[in-house]
C-alpha cells in the first residue's frame, strides 16, 4: 500500500477519483498501548469495529491478542490471526455458528443473556465441561451516541435465574454489559457496577469474570468526551469492590476507542451548490454514522493552512448516490472558498465506517493509503487537543 505524510501529498500526487481511506496505524498501535497499559485486566478488541488487517496488525503488534466477535465470519476471520483468543459475545447466535465456534475453532467463551440460549450452547457443545459463560445484564445507557440495552441484556430479575441456572452448567462464569457505543462520561459504568452487584449478590452465584463490554468514546470535535483514565479509575473502583471470586478476570472489549481516529476519509468535491457540497463518499458509504446518527466528524480542506473561523461557512454534504437520504446535515465548518475540484479530509471514521459501507450504485470501493501524520483529533496522551489542519 502507498504511503504518505498527510493527505495533501496524496492527493497532490494522485488525484484520486474514488474516495479514499487513509490509515494511521500508528494511532490504532498508539490507542492499544494505552489501553493495554492503563487496564487493569484483558484488552480484547471488537473486531466488527474495523477489520482492516493493517489496523488489525497494529493493534496486534502492540500487544492485542484477545478479540470480540460477533457472527461466523467474524469468527473465520480472526481465527486466520495466529494465536488470537476468540471470545463469541453476541448474546444470540445461530445453532451452527456455536457448533463450528466450540468444535472448528475452540471457542469455549460465549454469551447468553436468555435460558433458549444456554439450552442452545449446551446442546450445539454437547454440554462441554470447559464453557466460559458469560451472562449479559441490561444496564441503562447514560450518555451513550447507540445505546444497546434495548436490544440485548437480562433484567436483573431475570439475570438472577439466569446466574444460578447457567453457574450448574459452566466451567467459568462471566457476567457481561454493554453501556452503549461512544459514552461520554463514565457515569454509565457506576450504574452498571450497581446493576451488577445487586444482581449477583441476590443470584448468590461465585463469579469468575466481569466483562465490562465496549462504550470507551473516540473523541470526534472540540467537545471532548471525558478522558479515558476517568472510564479505567471508575471500572478499577467499582470491580474490586464487587463481590466475585478474588481471581475473577476483567474484561473490556473496546472497538470505537480503539480504531476510530486511525483513519480518515478523504473525498472530492464533485459541485458546490450554495452551503452544500457534493462529494465522492456518503451515507452509504462510511459516513453512515453521521448521516444516520448525526455524528459530529471533524473535516478539513486538504492543503488549506489554519483557517480563521470568520473565513468558514458551515456545508452539509451530499453523497455521491442518487439517493436524497444520503445527506449528511453536519454542519461541517469548512472555508468559504471551497469548490468543485477541492478534496476533503474527513476525519476519525475508523470505526464502523468502512464496516457499515454498502455497495449502493457502485460505490463502496475505496482507495487505502497509509498516512503518517496525526489524526483531526484524539483521545490519547502526547498529542491530545490538538487539532492539526494539513500544510
Ligand atoms: C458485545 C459488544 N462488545 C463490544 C462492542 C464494541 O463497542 P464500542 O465500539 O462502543 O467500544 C460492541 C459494539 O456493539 C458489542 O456489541
Amino acid at each position: 500500500m502507498d504511503s504518505f505524510d498527510n493527505a495533501y501529498d496524496f492527493v497532490t500526487a494522485k488525484h484520486p477519483e474514488r474516495a479514499t481511506l487513509g490509515l494511521r496505524p500508528h494511532a490504532a498501535a498508539r490507542a492499544a498501548s494505552w489501553f493495554l497499559d492503563n487496564f487493569p485486566g484483558e484488552v480484547a478488541y471488537a473486531y466488527k469495529a474495523n477489520s482492516s488487517v493493517f489496523l488489525l496488525g497494529a493493534l496486534y503488534g502492540a500487544g492485542i491478542h484477545s478479540f470480540d466477535v460477533a457472527s461466523l465470519p467474524e469468527l473465520e476471520d480472526a481465527a486466520t490471526i495466529p494465536r488470537a483468543r476468540l471470545n463469541y459475545m453476541h448474546p444470540v447466535k445461530p445453532r451452527t455458528a456455536i457448533r463450528r465456534a466450540y468444535h472448528e475453532y475452540g471457542v469455549t467463551c460465549f454469551a447468553l443473556d436468555s435460558h433458549d440460549e444456554l439450552e442452545k450452547i449446551l446442546d450445539e457443545t454437547g454440554c462441554a465441561d470447559d464453557l466460559q459463560l458469560f451472562v449479559r445484564i441490561k444496564v441503562p445507557a447514560i450518555n451513550s451516541k447507540i445505546p444497546l440495552e434495548r436490544k440485548f441484556g437480562a433484567t436483573a430479575d431475570q439475570a438472577v435465574q439466569l446466574l444460578t441456572r447457567t453457574r450448574q452448567y459452566c466451567n467459568k462464569l462471566g457476567v457481561c454489559f454493554h453501556v452503549g457505543s461512544q459514552t461520554v462520561t463514565p457515569h454509565a459504568f457506576e450504574m452498571a457496577f450497581a446493576t451488577l452487584r445487586k444482581t449477583i449478590v441476590e443470584a448468590g452465584v461465585v463469579v469468575d469474570g466481569v466483562d465490562v463490554g465496549g462504550g470507551f468514546p473516540a473523541c470526534y470535535s472540540r467537545e471532548r468526551p471525558s478522558e479515558l483514565i476517568e472510564f479505567v479509575n471508575v471500572i478499577k473502583k467499582h470491580f474490586e469492590s464487587l463481590p466475585v471470586s478474588s481471581d475473577c478476570h476483567l474484561i473490556c472489549e473496546p472497538g470505537r476507542a480503539l480504531v476510530a481516529e486511525a483513519e480518515s476519509l478523504i473525498v472530492r468535491v464533485d459541485a458546490r451548490r450554495g452551503k452544500e457540497l457534493f462529494i465522492t463518499d456518503g451515507s452509504y458509504g462510511v459516513l453512515f454514522d453521521a448521516a444516520h446518527l448525526k455524528f459530529q466528524l471533524p473535516v478539513r480542506l486538504v492543503g488549506q493552512k489554519s483557517v480563521k473561523t470568520q473565513d468558514c461557512t458551515s456545508f452539509s454534504l451530499w453523497g455521491p448516490t442518487c439517493d436524497s437520504i444520503d445527506y449528511i446535515e453536519g454542519p461541517f465548518l469548512l472555508p468559504n472558498s471551497v469548490r468543485e475540484g477541492d478534496y476533503l479530509e474527513i476525519g476519525n471514521i475508523g470505526a464502523y465506517g468502512r464496516a457499515i459501507a454498502s455497495k449502493f450504485n457502485g460505490y463502496g470501493q475505496y482507495n487505502e493509503v497509509i498516512l503518517y501524520d496525526e489524526p483531526i483529533y484524539t483521545m490519547y496522551p502526547k498529542s491530545s487537543n490538538t487539532f492539526v489542519q494539513s500544510v
